[in-house]
């Protein structure tokens, strides 16, 4: 009887436990990333949200440097940091972990209001291994480096050897099993798994391990997402691959391994996980030991997305100066497939407005690369000096997406955004939105045509929120719309400013000068909501 009744208590307690725990857990939801009709959102507090990001440069992730880091991150506007996890300083010694930075770094996010990506600097860095603790770097043997082509050792990790794959699950593993536990408010919103994966210095690895398995069948994962190409099943990676194998066989080993150690970490704590890519010229790309073989570069996603199902997606650093390049970078990233992120790219006054390109290409977050004021600076691919001045058009973009960053995410998840940069020589674009066509159009003065600004800064957003009606903002433009009944458009009303949770709120309403000649959009962080009409 008293057993049963100590049954019935704690099987109601426990009930009582679970429907708190559900409770909290619709309260407080896991970041996730979600995909429908080919559009992605990034989930945070159960909503889309748009990663306004910057990164912090490669050593400013010790508490003695953050004092230089956040006042950036503020200047900026920014909404995220991504900083790098040291593996060499996360676990000092074998089996003993050392949380006390990454609990720094989550503890003054929260002071800053900044969410974060955490970057786990693990196996691979840039192609190197250069921060596996000195633990294991004073065992090359056990933690061996690939062999090249000539047979000598190259400076870059082994995606084939046991002992760092169960090295870096178990660090990787303890990492995401302390957050889920020190970070219930979600403040850590995705994680960057190794960073740059792949080898410089040599196609594949050539080790006897490696031999074997590359003169072994390709496995039929592999073979079955080729769908009707595939060849039949059996045949090694040289037979089915041919001139392709050395590298296509590399991108599996190292997506396998990354995938692995992504999958452990999700066991403990399931938050969105992706690998960020050093790439290959898009337009030209090369042979593979032109760039960094292995890597997730745009010829490799589809055996990345076999390889290692546990990354949900595969990020492009975009270094690439000229602006065909970098659009082709967003194109080939933005598949129904795999979410648009941006973790890295340059952060000076002619690629800021990339951005735009990017939300135009349904990006969920945008980054620049070693923005902080420590004294690094990362040339030739950023600015020689980080000052106010040269972190100007990144902290512009930010102050114009701040106050409507879940509208714009959410806008963009439902396939109703477009956005737009300017192009040298190209003065005018023109957006289709059915029964209305946005013109954006640069170096416009009053009723004069448009010349182009001197330099390519002009950049502008436009979301459809109604039939007649638009978000827009920009930088150093014009918009104007045109409908497509051949009606001539009116400004029915055109107000400026934000939203606050979710609610719009107006400033004031632009009328003569500011609306006589379109919409026109200099050095001001604004907003404005438009309805049309016609005559
Ligand atoms: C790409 C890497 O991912 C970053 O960590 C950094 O090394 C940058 N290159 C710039 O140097």
């Amino acid at each position: 009887m008293k057993r049963t009744c100590m049954g019935k208590t704690v099987i109601l307690l426990l009930g009582l436990c679970l429907t708190a725990a559900q409770a909290q857990a619709d309260d407080n939801p896991l970041p996730q990333l979600v995909t429908k009709d080919g559009h992605h959102a990034l989930i945070v507090d159960g909503a889309p949200f748009l990663i306004l990001g910057a990164q912090c440069h490669n050593s400013s992730a010790w508490p003695a440097m953050l004092p230089k880091v956040w006042p950036a991150i503020e200047y900026l506007h920014a909404n995220t940091l991504e900083i790098p996890v040291y593996w060499e300083q996360f676990e000092p010694e074998p089996g003993k972990f050392d949380t006390s930075v990454v609990d720094t770094i989550v503890q003054q996010a929260r002071e800053h209001n900044v969410r974060l990506v955490l970057l786990w600097f693990g196996t691979w860095k840039n192609g190197s291994s250069h921060y596996i603790p000195s633990w294991m770097k004073s065992q090359p043997d056990k933690y061996p480096r690939i062999i090249g082509k000539e047979g000598r050792r190259v400076d870059t990790p082994s995606p084939h050897a046991p002992a760092t794959l169960a090295a870096d699950i178990h660090a990787f593993s303890a990492l995401m099993r302390h957050l889920k536990s020190a970070d219930t408010q979600h403040t850590v919103i995705m994680v960057q798994v190794e960073n740059e994966p792949g080898s410089w210095n040599t196609v594949r690895d050539y080790s006897p391990e490696a031999q074997k398995l590359f003169t072994s069948p390709v496995p039929s994962e592999l073979l079955k997402a080729m769908g009707t190409n595939a060849p039949a099943s059996g045949g090694n990676w040289s037979e089915i691959f041919g001139t392709n194998a050395d590298e296509y066989f590399h991108a599996w080993s190292v997506a396998h391994f990354i995938g692995q150690v992504a999958a452990a970490g999700k066991q403990e704590y399931p938050l969105p996980m992706y690998v960020n890519a050093s790439l290959r010229d898009p337009l030209k790309p090369g042979s593979a030991n032109t760039y960094e073989s292995g890597g997730a570069t745009d010829n490799v996603l589809w055996i990345w997305k076999v390889a290692a199902p546990a990354i949900d997606l595969l990020a492009p650093d975009i270094y690439q100066g000229d602006s065909a390049r970098y659009r082709k970078v967003l194109e080939l990233y933005s598949q129904p497939d795999n979410a648009l992120f941006v973790p890295e790219t340059g952060g000076t006054t002619g690629q800021a407005r990339m951005c735009f390109a990017a939300l135009g290409h349904g990006a969920i977050g945008w980054s620049p690369f070693g923005l902080d004021y420590t004294k690094y600076a990362n040339q030739p691919l950023g600015a020689s000096r980080l000052t106010e001045e040269s972190l100007g058009q990144v902290a512009l973009n930010y102050k114009m997406l701040e106050p409507i960053m879940r509208e714009v995410a959410r806008l963009n998840f439902e396939g109703k955004l477009q956005a737009v940069a300017e192009e040298k020589g190209e003065l005018t674009q023109t957006l289709d939105f059915g029964s209305w066509q946005a013109v954006v159009s640069y170096g416009v003065s009053r009723n004069g045509s448009p010349k182009g600004n001197s330099e390519p800064i002009g950049r502008a957003l436009i979301a459809k929120i109604g039939e007649n009606e638009f978000l827009v903002t920009g930088a150093f433009c014009r918009v104007d719309f045109k409908a497509v009944s051949g009606g001539q458009r009116d400004f029915l009303r055109v107000e400026e400013g934000g939203y606050e949770k979710g609610a719009w709120h107006p400033l004031y309403i632009w009328n003569g000068d500011e609306t006589d000649w379109g919409l026109d959009f200099s050095s001001a962080p604004q907003v404005v909501r438009v309805s049309l009409g016609t005559y």
